[in-house]
């Protein structure tokens, strides 16, 4: 499975510490299955600005101190880029750092508590520069579980969708939880990551959230979101998408409803 968002590169942003901490949360995630991370250091407009050349030295030094520990996994390079109005420029510029380094595809990130005037224009604009808008951990911002359709909107647009594994868990409280639920559902996930900072104090929370996706999606799609379309990132090939999405309730919640109708009949 390949991971593809993650704060794994020592002392870049809030994420890993030190190189010890980073081989530890390798290890852990190769020990749930994941055998390429994309190392996916906040970027932000300003004065710390993350240059791509920081990240992909940052990133080739982590892949060496992965190979001597003996750790068989692919660490590539990427950024989670928090969205600011002159994105595409910056793009144009060659200042932003796509996923894999490939110049498709770009991670996104909105501010958690609401959805800037200006996402849609940007995220035209990146289009406009020839890349694929991903959009990190969806289920998270609060402007979108106030107004989910938003998503469906983007996803006809062709916005990818990437689920943060760890909403599963409830981590993040219950509506990201939920939303999370209803995104898989309605097949508006199309790739999966842990975010991971730090060494997660239990071993399972990511192991159970891929076996809840797999629950809900089946074992084809989740397939797809674990591997093929992360895959395709990778090989700058298309990922599909738009069409006309629906936004679906959870199953559980559908059938807990259906059980109150019976008992109420
Ligand atoms: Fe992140």
């Amino acid at each position: 499975m390949i991971d593809i968002h993650s704060h794994i590169l020592p002392g870049l942003d809030d994420g890993s510490k030190s190189i010890e901490e980073t081989l530890g949360i390798v290890r852990q995630l190769q020990g749930t299955g994941f055998k390429t991370i994309l190392a996916t250091p906040h970027v932000l407009e300003g004065t710390d600005f993350l240059s791509p050349a920081e990240i992909l030295t940052a990133t080739a030094d982590v892949c060496q101190a992965v190979a001597e520990a003996g750790i068989s996994v692919e660490i590539l390079p990427g950024a989670e880029n928090y969205i600011f109005p002159d994105m595409g420029k910056w793009v144009r510029a060659g200042k932003l750092l796509t996923l894999g380094n490939t110049g498709k595809y770009i991670l996104v990130e909105l501010p958690m508590l609401e959805i800037p005037h200006y996402t849609d224009q940007v995220f035209f604009e990146l289009q406009v520069e020839g890349l694929t808008p991903v959009l990190a951990h969806p289920e998270r911002y609060k402007g979108l579980f106030q107004e989910p359709e938003r998503l469906i909107d983007w996803a006809k647009k062709g916005i990818l969708f990437q689920l943060d594994l760890r909403s599963l868990s409830g981590r993040y409280g219950p509506q990201p939880k939920q939303l999370a639920e209803r995104m898989l559902s309605s097949d508006l996930i199309h790739f999966v990551g842990s975010d991971a900072h730090r060494v997660s104090r239990s071993d399972s929370v990511d192991r159970e959230a891929l076996q809840c996706v797999r629950q809900t999606i089946g074992e084809k799609r989740f397939r797809e979101v674990t591997e093929t379309n992360p895959q395709r990132i990778l090989e700058g090939k298309i990922v599909p998408s738009g069409g006309e999405y629906l936004l679906k309730e959870p199953e559980i919640k559908k059938r807990k409803h259906r059980f109150w109708e019976w008992f109420r009949g």
